[in-house]
């Protein structure tokens, strides 16, 4: 099926996180950090408005509710900032519905994953990214907007 034409400015971009990221905050802050879920949404809104984006924060434990969120970027948002959390490191659904979708993807990882177990060296989501932050904490979702906004002024 062929990709609909690109949305117009104005349409949000998507921020979405993946599982177990609603415990930020409580979660493992030695490794994670102390802020919130809600003051990463916020830290998002905010650098997205500073670029003249608006950004649409989702979050998820279930595999299918990400894909189908990414599924609906497809007409619905103009590009995607994704911190797929532990599904990085196994779902290949999620690496092919982010292919499927044709929009520019910026992975996040608030953690250095590479410093860190074997197991999360690897993440699938990684091949179809355009851009992969990590080991910033929270600032890394900054750092994401800020990059996913100049991907769009350069192709809008
Ligand atoms: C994470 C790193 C993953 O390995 C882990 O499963 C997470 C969070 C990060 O943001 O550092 O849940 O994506």
């Amino acid at each position: 099926m062929p990709n609909p034409p690109a949305p117009p400015p104005g349409v949000p971009v998507l921020v979405l996180n993946g599982p177990n990221l609603d415990l930020l905050g409580l979660r493992e802050p030695a490794v994670y950090g102390k802020d919130t879920l809600a003051d990463v949404d916020e830290l998002c809104r905010a650098t997205a408005e500073a670029h003249g984006l608006r950004a649409d924060c989702r979050q998820s434990n279930h595999e299918g509710v990400l894909i189908d969120a990414v599924h609906e970027a497809r007409t619905a948002h103009r590009g995607i900032v994704i911190n797929p959390a532990g599904y990085s490191h196994t779902s290949v659904a999620l690496r092919d519905a982010l292919a499927a979708v044709e929009l520019p993807v910026v992975e996040v990882h608030l953690s250095n994953i590479h410093r860190r177990e074997a197991f999360r060296h690897h993440s699938y989501v990684s091949a179809v990214a355009e851009t992969v932050i990590c080991g910033a904490g929270a600032h890394g979702y900054a750092m994401a907007l800020t990059h996913l906004a100049r991907l769009l002024e350069e192709n809008p």
